[in-house]
């Protein structure tokens, strides 16, 4: 109420980077503050289709209140392929001509041989069944983290537990600071991505961010093995 924000972003579901998602309960509710004090609400969604355990939850801009005030924008960058830098918008009418205007004003627009290359691909393939097929291997090298963190990180860290996308955040016991550790950890062949530039006020320093689908089950173990090592020493 003091800060009188005009639009609230949020990554509601399997967020980048804490892997967390919103439950039910808490999105009416931001729906019905949103309708309440007439803000905007981005509701950024490009892991949500990467779920690989327990049961979906339907997007904010469905509650009773917000579907005339949210923008809920897809990516096919997690699902289809990175490389194509595309994405989909849902708005309210009333905003869609602005958001256009804005997106030319930023880059023209993006190259039409993407899109025709984008709609293409829906048109002949079958994108549910691959997602579906991406998210299970997903989950199976989730799995791989989670049964090798414990040995990995020192005695007293928390971590999540994802039930889909592509991170897990974990935070070090006491005052250790991830983005100092890096330096020394990349020394013995594995990295993180440190915490602290994800923070929008004042950092907790001893958190860090894993991701856990660019490697094999294989790879992930090794490199928790390393990280247990580079953190030991
Ligand atoms: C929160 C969030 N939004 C959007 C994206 C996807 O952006 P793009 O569609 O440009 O690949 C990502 C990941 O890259 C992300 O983490």
């Amino acid at each position: 109420a003091s800060e009188r924000p005009k639009l609230l972003y949020t990554v509601p579901t399997f967020q980048n980077p804490t892997g967390r998602t919103l439950p039910a309960g808490r999105r009416a509710a931001v729906a019905a503050v949103a309708a309440r004090r007439g803000l905007w609400i981005v509701e950024d969604d490009p892991y949500g289709e990467l779920r690989f355990e327990g049961e979906r939850v339907p997007w904010i801009a469905s509650y009773e209140g917000a579907g005339d005030r949210t923008v809920l924008l897809g990516s096919f960058s997690k699902v289809m392929a990175p490389g194509m830098r595309l994405g989909w918008m849902r708005a309210p009418a009333a905003l869609r001509r602005a958001c256009t205007v804005a997106k030319q004003a930023a880059d023209l627009h993006t190259p039409t041989v993407n899109q025709l290359a984008a709609a293409r691909y829906l048109a002949d393939r079958d994108l549910d069944a691959h997602v579906a097929r991406v998210a299970a291997e997903y989950g199976r090298r989730r799995d791989a983290m989670l049964a090798g963190i414990a040995d990995a990180l020192p005695e007293g860290s928390t971590w999540t537990r994802p039930e889909g996308g592509m991170f897990l955040w974990a935070r070090l016991p006491g005052s250790r600071d991830t983005t100092e550790l890096l330096r020394r950890v990349v020394e013995h062949d594995v990295a993180y991505v440190p915490g602290e530039p994800f923070h929008a006020g004042p950092p907790d320093r001893a958190t860090l961010r894993l991701c856990f689908v660019t490697q094999t089950p294989q790879e992930i173990a090794e490199g928790l093995r390393r990280l247990g090592r580079a953190l030991r020493d």
